[in-house]
C-alpha cells in the first residue's frame, strides 16, 4: 500500500486535537515531518506517543529537505497564506485551516498556486462534516420544511485562550487578523452558504464587548441570499452558555441542528397569532456518531489519491 508522506506545521491545539489523530488512525499516511518553533509544543507531541521521523524548528527548511505528499497547515492565520503557497509550490496537498487567509488578495493568491501547481487544498471547515448539519442537509434538501427563507447560525463559547490554544496568538491582531469574526464567523458563513447557497450581499458590526484584548470579541452580520432567503450571524468568544448551533425556517417547517443538546431536530406545526401552539417534533439525528474533526480527516484522506496528476 503506498503511504503518504505526511507534513504537518504547527503543532498547537488543532494540530493534536484533529490533524495528527487523524494521520494516526489512517493505515495509508506516515508522521514523516513536523515543524514549530515552539519546544513546548513538540515536546506535547512526544509525551502523546507521536514521533515524526523529523523534526524542524523552521517550515521553511522542512519543505527544503522533505518531500511530502501532504502537509496540515495549522498555524496562526497570519503564517496560512504564505505557507499554503509555500507547500503547493514544494509538490504537496495541504489540508489548511480555517480561515483561508486574512483578507481576499491571499486567499485569490492561494487560489492562483493550486491552478499553477495543479495540487488540492482543502479549508478546514469542520462544521461541515457534523452529522446533525448532514442529517440537517439531507432534510432540507428533501424539500421537508418547504423553500427556506431564514437561516440562525449562533457559534460561541468563552473564548480560545486560556483553556484551547497552546499559544496566545488568537488575541494579537497582527498574528489572527481578527477575533471572534476571524475564528468563529468564518465557520458561520461557510456554513451558511453550505446549507442554502451564496451569500449575494452582507453587512455586520464587529465590538470588543467584554474581554481587555485589541481584537473583536463579538460579530453580528446579516446576509442575504438572492431575494427570497436572509440570514444572521451572531458569533463570540463572551458566551458561557446559551444556544450554539444552526436554525433553518422555511415554508413549512424548520430544523435545528442544536450543538448543545447535540440533536438535529425538524418540527413542523403553528405558532398561532392568539399564542396557542401546535408543534410536533421529530428527531433527525439523535447525538453525533463521530466528532466532525474524525471525518474531516477521514474525508481528506479518502480524497488524497485522486488528486495526484
Ligand atoms: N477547525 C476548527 O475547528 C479549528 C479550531 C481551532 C483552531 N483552528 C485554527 O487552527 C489554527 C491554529 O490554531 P490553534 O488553536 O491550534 O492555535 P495554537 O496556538 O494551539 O497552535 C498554533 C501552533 O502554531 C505554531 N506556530 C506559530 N508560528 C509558527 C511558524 N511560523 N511555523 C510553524 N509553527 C508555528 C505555534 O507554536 C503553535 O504550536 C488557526 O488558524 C485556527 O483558526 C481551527
Amino acid at each position: 500500500m503506498k503511504k503518504y508522506k505526511v507534513g504537518v506545521i504547527g503543532a498547537g491545539a488543532i494540530a493534536q486535537a484533529c490533524h495528527i489523530p487523524g494521520y494516526v488512525s489512517a493505515k495509508n499516511c506516515e508522521l514523516t515531518a513536523v515543524a514549530d518553533p515552539e519546544k513546548k509544543c513538540l515536546a506535547m507531541l512526544k509525551e502523546k506517543g507521536w514521533n515524526f521521523a523529523a523534526v524542524y524548528r523552521d517550515y521553511k527548511e522542512m519543505l527544503s529537505k522533505e518531500k511530502l505528499d501532504l502537509v496540515s497547515i495549522c498555524t496562526p492565520n497570519k503564517f496560512h497564506a504564505e505557507m499554503a503557497i509555500a507547500c503547493l509550490n514544494a509538490g504537496a496537498d495541504v489540508l489548511l485551516e480555517k480561515p483561508i487567509a486574512v483578507n481576499m488578495k491571499e486567499a485569490e493568491a492561494i487560489r492562483t498556486a493550486v491552478k499553477a501547481t495543479g495540487r488540492r487544498l482543502m479549508v478546514g471547515f469542520s462544521h461541515r462534516f457534523n452529522d446533525l448539519n448532514n442529517a440537517a442537509k439531507a432534510a432540507l434538501t428533501a424539500g421537508r420544511i418547504g423553500n427556506p427563507y431564514m437561516i440562525r447560525i449562533r457559534f460561541a463559547h468563552m473564548g480560545p485562550f486560556p483553556g484551547w490554544a497552546k499559544t496566545d496568538w488568537f488575541y494579537n491582531p497582527k498574528m489572527s487578523g481578527g477575533g471572534a469574526l476571524m475564528d468563529m464567523a468564518v465557520h458561520a458563513f461557510d456554513i451558511a452558504q453550505w446549507f442554502i447557497g451564496p451569500v449575494t450581499a452582507v453587512s455586520g458590526k464587529t465590538a470588543t464587548l467584554r474581554k481587555d484584548i485589541k481584537v473583536d470579541d463579538n460579530v453580528v452580520a446579516l446576509m442575504e441570499f438572492g431575494d427570497k432567503c436572509m440570514g444572521y450571524v451572531e458569533c463570540g468568544w463572551t458566551s458561557p452558555s446559551g444556544f450554539c448551533g444552526i436554525e433553518i425556517m422555511g415554508d413549512n417547517g424548520v430544523i435545528y441542528s442544536d450543538y448543545i443538546k447535540n440533536q438535529a431536530i425538524m418540527a413542523h406545526g403553528q405558532i398561532a397569532p392568539s399564542g396557542k401552539t401546535e408543534i410536533q417534533e421529530v428527531i433527525l439525528k439523535d447525538k453525533t456518531d463521530k466528532s466532525p474533526w474524525t471525518k474531516e480527516m477521514e474525508y481528506f484522506i479518502a480524497h488524497l489519491g485522486s488528486s495526484r496528476k
